[in-house]
This record gives C-alpha cells, sequence and structure tokens, in this order.
C-alpha cells in the first residue's frame, strides 16, 4: 500500500462528490462510484449535480490536475483503490423513523466479492451504532486481505468545502493500527494543520456522528423551548440567547431561535438515533430525544398559527408570501424543510402561497408541486397580506422596511429566523411578528385538515397536524 495511495469514494451524493474532489485535491488520485450514469457523466464534464459554495471549483480543478474521476463500474473501483470510502446515504426509513441501511449494504456487498488485494475500506456515512461490525465481518469474509475503518463525516452544507479540508477533528474508528496509521497517512494535511485525531473502536466512532447531531438539535430545540416560555411570560428569547451564549460554558452557536432544523441530517438522525437505542433496550436514555423532535415541529405549526391570526383566523384566498425554500442559507437542500413544511401548511388553510427561494426554487417544485413559486422575491412579495420570512437568505435579511412596503398590499411580517431589526420594521407601520418575544396571541386553532405532510415523525405533536417527513 505504498506509492501514491490511490482512493475510490462510494456514492456520488453529497458527502462523496465533497469527499471526492476534497482529497483529490489534497494530492490523491481519487476514482468516485455511482450507479446512475448520468451524474458520473455530468461530474467527468465538470458539472456538479448538487448547490455546494466552491465545491465545482475544487471539481473542476481535480478534473484538469487529472486526479479525479467518476465511474459507474464497482470492478474499476475495487482494481484501483487502496483505501475505499463509503460515502452513500442512509436516509429515513420509509413509515418508520429507522435508518435505511439499503444504499452501504448494496455498496459493501458489490464491492467485496471483488476485492483482490489488501486494502482498507473507511465508513464516513452516518449508521446506527453496530452496523459498522457486522460491516467488517461481512468484508473480512468476502476479502480477507480488506479492513473495515469508521472514520464519521461532521461537514455542514454550505461550507462543506472548508469543512473536509480543515476539519476541527477526524475520528478513527479502527481495529488495527494498520488502520490507524492509513487514515493518517490520508489526513496527513488536516492534521498538519491542527485537526486533532481521535481514535477509538468502530462502535464509539459511529455514535460520535449520531450524539454529535443529537446534542446540536438538542441545543436548537433548548432555544427553542425557551422561546416557547418567552412567548408566554412576555421575555425576548433573542436578548436571552445572548446571554446565555456569553458564558464559555454554553457558548453562542447553535442558539438562534426560530423554526427550528431541517435537513437532510439533523432530524433523520434524531429519530434514527433513538430508534437504535430502544433496539438495544435503553430507549429510556434517549426519551428526551423525542421532546427535542417535538419541540422541533411545534414552531412550525405555531408560525402557521400566527399566519393565521394575523390573517384575522380565516387564510382561505389570502396573499401569503413566503420567503425560503431551503432547510438553511447557503444550500438548495428541501429535505425536511421547515420553510416548506410551513408554506404546505398554510396552503392546506386556504392561503393563496407564493414562495421564492434564491437557490432552491427547483427543488421545492419538484418536492411540493402544488404550492405556487415566483422567479423573484418582489413576484412574491407583490399583493401579500402576510409575508412570511422562513429561511434567512442574506438577501431576505436586508429587506428594508420601505421596499418590501412598497410591494406588499398589508404592512405584515413574520419573521419566523429572528434576523430583521423589530423596532425599524415596527416603526415603519408594519406588524412585524417574531417567534420568541412577546405580542405574538394565543395559538389560534387551525381548521380541520389543514395537514402539511404524512411524513414519519417521531413524536405526535397532540395537535392534530402533522409536519415534518423528507422531502
Ligand atoms: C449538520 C451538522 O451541523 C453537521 O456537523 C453534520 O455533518 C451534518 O448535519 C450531517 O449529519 O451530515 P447541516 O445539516 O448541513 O449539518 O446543517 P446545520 O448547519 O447543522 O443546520 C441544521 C439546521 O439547524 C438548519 O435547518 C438550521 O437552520 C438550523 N439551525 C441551526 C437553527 O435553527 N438554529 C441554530 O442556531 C443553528
Amino acid at each position: 500500500m505504498g506509492g501514491r495511495l490511490p482512493l475510490t469514494v462510494l456514492g456520488a451524493g453529497y458527502l462523496g462528490i465533497t469527499h471526492a474532489a476534497c482529497m483529490a485535491s489534497l494530492g490523491f488520485d481519487v476514482l468516485g462510484v455511482d450507479t446512475d450514469q448520468g451524474r458520473v457523466d455530468r461530474l467527468n464534464a465538470g458539472n456538479l449535480p448538487i448547490y455546494e459554495p466552491g465545491l465545482g471549483e475544487v471539481l473542476r480543478a481535480g478534473r484538469v490536475a487529472g486526479r479525479l474521476r467518476f465511474t459507474t463500474s464497482y470492478r474499476e473501483v475495487a482494481a484501483f483503490g487502496d483505501v475505499h470510502f463509503i460515502c452513500t446515504g442512509t436516509p429515513q426509513r420509509p413509515g418508520g423513523n429507522q435508518a435505511d441501511l439499503s444504499q452501504v449494504h448494496a455498496c459493501v456487498a458489490t464491492l467485496a466479492p471483488l476485492l483482490g488485494r489488501p486494502c482498507l475500506v473507511v465508513g464516513k456515512s452516518t449508521v446506527p451504532v453496530g452496523t459498522a461490525r457486522g460491516l467488517a465481518a461481512q468484508l473480512g469474509d468476502a476479502c480477507p486481505g480488506a479492513e473495515l475503518a469508521w472514520n464519521p463525516e461532521f461537514l455542514r452544507e454550505g461550507t462543506a468545502v472548508a469543512d473536509t479540508l480543515s476539519p476541527d477533528r477526524i475520528v478513527a474508528g479502527v481495529t488495527s493500527g494498520s488502520a490507524e496509521r492509513m487514515l493518517r497517512r490520508v489526513y496527513a494535511r488536516p492534521l498538519a494543520c491542527g485537526a486533532s485525531f481521535l481514535v477509538t473502536s468502530l462502535e464509539t466512532a459511529e455514535l460520535a456522528k449520531a450524539a454529535a447531531n443529537a446534542f446540536l438539535a438538542t441545543k436548537i430545540s433548548f432555544i427553542n423551548a425557551m422561546a416557547e416560555v418567552c412567548e408566554a411570560a412576555g421575555g425576548d428569547v433573542r436578548a436571552l440567547a445572548d446571554i446565555l451564549g456569553a458564558d464559555p460554558r454554553i457558548g453562542p452557536a447553535f442558539l438562534r431561535a426560530g423554526l427550528g432544523y431541517g435537513g437532510g441530517c439533523l432530524p433523520k438522525d434524531v429519530r434514527a438515533f433513538v430508534a437504535r437505542a430502544e433496539e438495544l433496550g435503553c430507549g429510556a436514555s434517549l426519551a428526551f430525544l423525542r421532546e427535542v423532535d417535538a419541540i422541533n415541529l411545534r414552531r412550525r405549526a405555531r408560525t402557521a398559527d400566527l399566519a393565521l391570526e394575523l390573517a384575522g383566523g380565516d387564510l382561505t384566498g389570502v396573499p401569503v408570501c413566503v420567503l425560503g425554500a431551503a432547510f438553511k442559507p447557503g444550500s438548495d437542500d428541501v429535505r425536511d424543510s421547515p420553510a416548506l413544511d410551513v408554506a404546505q401548511i398554510l396552503a392546506g388553510m386556504g392561503a393563496l402561497v407564493t414562495v421564492y427561494d434564491p437557490a432552491a426554487l427547483g427543488n421545492a417544485r419538484r418536492a411540493r408541486p402544488d404550492l405556487g413559486y415566483a422567479p423573484t422575491l418582489a413576484d412574491a412579495a407583490r399583493g401579500a397580506h402576510v409575508v412570511l420570512l422562513l429561511t434567512e437568505w442574506p438577501e431576505f435579511a436586508a429587506l428594508t422596511p420601505g421596499g418590501l412596503g412598497g410591494l406588499v398590499a398589508r404592512r405584515t411580517l413574520i419573521d419566523a429566523r429572528n434576523v430583521l431589526d423589530p423596532g425599524a420594521w415596527r416603526g415603519a407601520g408594519w406588524d412585524y411578528r417574531a417567534l420568541g418575544v412577546a405580542g405574538g396571541a394565543e395559538p389560534a386553532r387551525r381548521p380541520a385538515g389543514a395537514v402539511c405532510m404524512p411524513g414519519d415523525r417521531l413524536a405526535d405533536r397532540g395537535d392534530g397536524v402533522a409536519a415534518g417527513g423528507g422531502a
């Protein structure tokens, strides 16, 4: 396993493309594999099938340098690589809370019998604890020289390139010194730049990812629970978050109160973690994560309630402008997007919803074709009776009361991400509402049948309205 150390990346999704391109930029020869021929052709032509700032340039640089290629052939991959990274998706299982591991299993089952020489297979996908041990046995049976390690990925959408090239920490779940040495070699550059290298068991490595995402979700739901209390008691959650965040033991990150978390990771990882704990007989240990999920989903219902109240208790035929479709700014990902869920609930209440998003309109249209969409912010806002800011894109945070006021029919705004200056908007005659500050009325009663999605959810919100579910 000396020389140039050829790497392969199994799965050309978000994680796989980023990992492949970044490894090529670190100087490795990289071959990526995906079963989708169209995607492979697109990547080989230097075109990104996803939206991720900076990744297109890294992909094209790797192609130009001759260090990065994609194929559909696992045979080619098996012959090429000394280290194979599993980067396939693990979405929420339809109809359940567990992770769907079919892609991970399919990729190992396809690769293992083709492996003809000693190599290291490295899992990066987010999997339930215990998965790696099973895959290691499967791999060892098929090819005695092949070994498994687990190396979870902590990258965030929107900053995926920087997170991959300059990670805070690298977790190496290994069963031998040689696997550890190989991973140190792969990550020599980030390690030289100060990343910490944490060597552990396969199980702890799998748990590290699940626990990290569960903790981040808990922090967001904690501040959103405080938002609920602030709404009831007359507090201001923004000020509260500033005060909490100033304590270095707590820290300000992930204390932005608002519409809550979404995306292809946090919601499904929290649910899968609870499901796995139940399988292991320690469900009580993670029971609090059900409440984390419930708080998160309640924010969506609360936002829709507020719109209903601002429309005078009836949204039938009311023009509503929804700003944001992506689950967070800097992304075109609409999986389990809080913004789209709220838009769907409002449409279910009879509102004439028009959604605008700077990057996610195409994906939103595909996921929720029944909603109305506009190509520009102005088109979405023109004539609106209620405006909801649901994803904190910079162009929304930069809106001015006068500018938006010139477009809408009524100056009514819900700032569900707490990014605007309440004083400025109220001063300009807007009925400005935010989540987590006093001033919103009691939760209004939604009409029966105002259901947004039949999506699977861990917690029943107890209010008869379904929310959540991946798009
Ligand atoms: C998350 C984790 O942050 C990554 O470390 C992890 O690798 C990734 O999941 C994954 O499992 O692959 P990501 O889903 O890209 O990354 O997005 P985050 O930046 O974590 O945001 C998640 C959600 O929380 C977004 O909807 C965001 O709007 C929301 N959020 C975040 C808040 O509502 N408040 C906050 O204070 C922070």
